[in-house]
């Protein structure tokens, strides 16, 4: 059953360590992107790959995006890792064209799976210098 925490309960979480069990287990790190207190978004690391990335929709077209994507890539080259990667469906236009304005280019193309369907999904990567 889906539940909805309210800011409290996310409070307890993770007091209760809860949220940290879930970090740690699924990625490596965790960047917002916060302007006068208010948070615009966030992108999801692990290893060398952006498992999510997400901007609040009023920061749209603002650039935020492009700016995780850089936090991103910077935690990644400093790790040491040589390519970093991406998995984006097909059909996310936006995501798409952000990958490739950052200069990711298209590796493969596989399938994925999204709640009962199977839908196609592009490989990026980018090589870091
Ligand atoms: C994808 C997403 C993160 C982009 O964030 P954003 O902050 O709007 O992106 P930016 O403003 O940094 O855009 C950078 C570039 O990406 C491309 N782009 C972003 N949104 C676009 C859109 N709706 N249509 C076409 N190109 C787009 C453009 O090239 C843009 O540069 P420009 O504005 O100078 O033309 C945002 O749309 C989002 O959170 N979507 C919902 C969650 C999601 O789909 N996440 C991706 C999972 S893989």
């Amino acid at each position: 059953m889906i539940h909805v925490l309210t800011y409290a309960e996310i409070e307890q979480w993770v007091r209760d360590g809860k949220a940290r069990a879930i970090l740690s287990r699924k990625v490596d790190d965790m960047m917002v992107a916060v302007e006068d207190d208010e948070l615009l978004g966030f992108v999801l690391v692990e290893t060398d790959t952006i498992r999510e990335i997400f901007v609040r929709l009023e920061n749209h077209r603002q650039g935020v995006g492009r700016r995780l994507v850089q936090a991103a890539i910077d935690k990644v080259r400093v790790a040491g890792c040589p390519v970093i990667k991406v998995l984006v469906k097909a059909f996310n236009i936006p995501s798409n064209r952000l990958f490739q304005s950052q200069g990711f280019r298209l590796a493969s193309i596989t399938e994925t799976a999204f709640f009962s369907h199977t839908l196609i999904a592009n490989c990026y990567e980018k090589t870091l210098a």
